[in-house]
């Protein structure tokens, strides 16, 4: 038998540790999500039998049947896991009662009020407690505010009489996935890791780097949690700047994007962020306001977080009024205009469109008289309000537009074919940096 875990002596720890070094620990991801599913794929790359538990019956369905929904993972790694046994997916919790560790990676989104929903993590540890059992291994992997692990998690854990450090092991580890991130994915992203006691930090030190590249281990659930709130922080209020920078050079008739490409060449000081059509995506416009939130009980505002959760959700109102200037100067008006809008997911090449600003700005053109129609090739169709748009030929929609707007800079558009054939585009992206044509209006 190996060594057991510094200061620890125990049957539990013992033989955890042991299945876990022998890969034969059985591995639960609950959550198979942007974040649960590449997870579970790589700790199955890796040798571990891994089970994903999944509300969501269509996507259990696929797994066992060997494909992927989530543009990061080859269908071809779910199939050839699925075939060897190693990746397999239920919506019945119950075979909690086999296996030894669990990564919990369901959502964690903010109600109307801007307060944590922690429905989520809360519905899912009900179900993780029925069945729980000694020697197990829980991750909260999860963004959310500090305190969580501990507050939360933990006493849904410890109600059966079990002791923390002792009896069962848990530690809060953040995902910080980039989807559509060719260069950095699951296993070479470094993974922080801290845990309720030492004991947990090891041995959830020991579980990532049977499948991941670099841990970093950091002293408590507290610490692990803000790290990821500080990451995601750091770049909301940074294109926060970028953002009131391009309203700024709006006003005095700069080119923001020329401006940073040049701050850029700074070889040190400078980290360049960049102006956009408004925040979207699971992560920077929400979990910002998780921090705020929890630091307002403790008596603290978060300025800085207010004020560029602020100027970011006034981006789409600013990208809508540059299009209503835009139409006015060739004498068109908004009311009536056919408005293209060229790309309606977060970001480039993925096919997300939760919290996108493309709805928010179509909402706002559709309250102004225009009339919307969108293509994009990642996202078939979209839910504005109360009405569900599709997507449609993004050629023949340019050929009869007044107006196309660039939302989102997926690769594959054909740009070039953008310009020469509407008669004006809004580039909120910069996707025409070499472009000097006339009809172009940037951000
Ligand atoms: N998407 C990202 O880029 C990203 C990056 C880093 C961190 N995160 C964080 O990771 C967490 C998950 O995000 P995501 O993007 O993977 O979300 P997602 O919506 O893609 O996936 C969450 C999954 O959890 C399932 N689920 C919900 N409640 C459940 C329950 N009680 N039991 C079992 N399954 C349940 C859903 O059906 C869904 O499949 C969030 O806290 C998010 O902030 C996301």
């Amino acid at each position: 038998m190996s060594a057991t875990i510094t200061g620890l002596v125990g049957s539990s720890v013992e033989v955890l540790q042991e299945k876990i070094r022998t890969k034969t620990a059985r591995v639960g991801v609950v959550g198979l999500g942007y974040v649960g599913l590449p997870l579970a794929v790589e700790f199955g790359k890796a040798g571990f039998a891994v089970t994903g538990i999944d509300l969501h019956e269509a996507k259990v369905n696929q797994v066992n049947a060997g494909v992927s929904y989530i543009p990061d993972v080859p269908t071809e790694e779910v199939h050839s896991l699925a075939a060897a046994n190693k990746l397999a997916a239920t919506t019945d919790f119950s075979i909690i009662k086999d296996l030894d560790t669990i990564n919990i990676c369901v959502p964690t989104p903010l109600r109307k009020t801007k307060d944590p929903d922690m429905s989520y993590i809360v519905s899912a540890c009900q179900e993780i407690a029925k069945y729980f059992h000694p020697g197990m291994l829980v991750f909260l992997e999860s963004t959310t505010y500090p305190g969580t692990t501990e507050e939360v998690v933990l006493p849904m854990l410890e109600q059966n009489g079990l002791k923390v450090g002792e009896d069962f092991f848990l530690c809060f580890s953040p995902e910080r996935v980039d989807p559509g991130n060719a260069s950095f994915q699951t296993r070479n992203i470094p993974k922080v890791v801290g845990g309720h006691t030492p004991a947990c930090t090891e041995m959830g030190k020991l579980f990532y780097s049977q499948a991941l590249e670099t841990v970093v281990p950091v002293s408590s659930t507290q610490v692990a949690e803000m790290v990821k709130l500080l990451e995601n922080t750091f770049r909301m209020i940074n294109i926060g700047l970028a953002n009131e920078m391009a309203i700024m050079c709006g006003r005095m008739d700069i080119n923001v994007w020329e401006v940073i490409d040049a701050a850029s060449t700074k070889p040190f000081g400078f980290m360049p962020f960049y102006p956009g059509p408004g925040l979207g995506g699971h992560c920077i416009p929400i979990d910002p306001f998780y921090l705020s939130w929890k630091t307002k009980q403790a008596g603290i505002e978060a300025r800085f977080i207010e004020l560029a959760g602020y100027i970011n959700g006034q981006m789409p109102h600013f990208v809508v009024d540059k299009i209503q200037n835009a139409l006015n100067d060739v004498g068109k008006p908004v009311k009536g205009s056919h408005i293209h809008i060229c790309g309606v997911a977060y970001k480039r090449d993925i096919d997300d469109v939760r919290e996108s600003p493309a709805l928010d700005i179509i909402h706002l053109l559709q309250k102004r008289g225009a009339n919307v129609t969108f293509s994009d090739p990642y996202i078939p169709k979209i839910r504005v309000e109360e009405d569900v748009m599709h997507s449609s030929d993004m050629a023949s929609n340019l050929a009869v537009c007044d107006c196309a707007v660039i939302i989102t800079d997926h690769k594959s558009t054909d740009y070039a074919q953008v310009v020469s054939t509407a008669p004006l585009v809004v580039d909120t992206r910069n996707a025409l940096k070499n472009n000097n044509s006339a009809n172009i209006v940037r951000l």
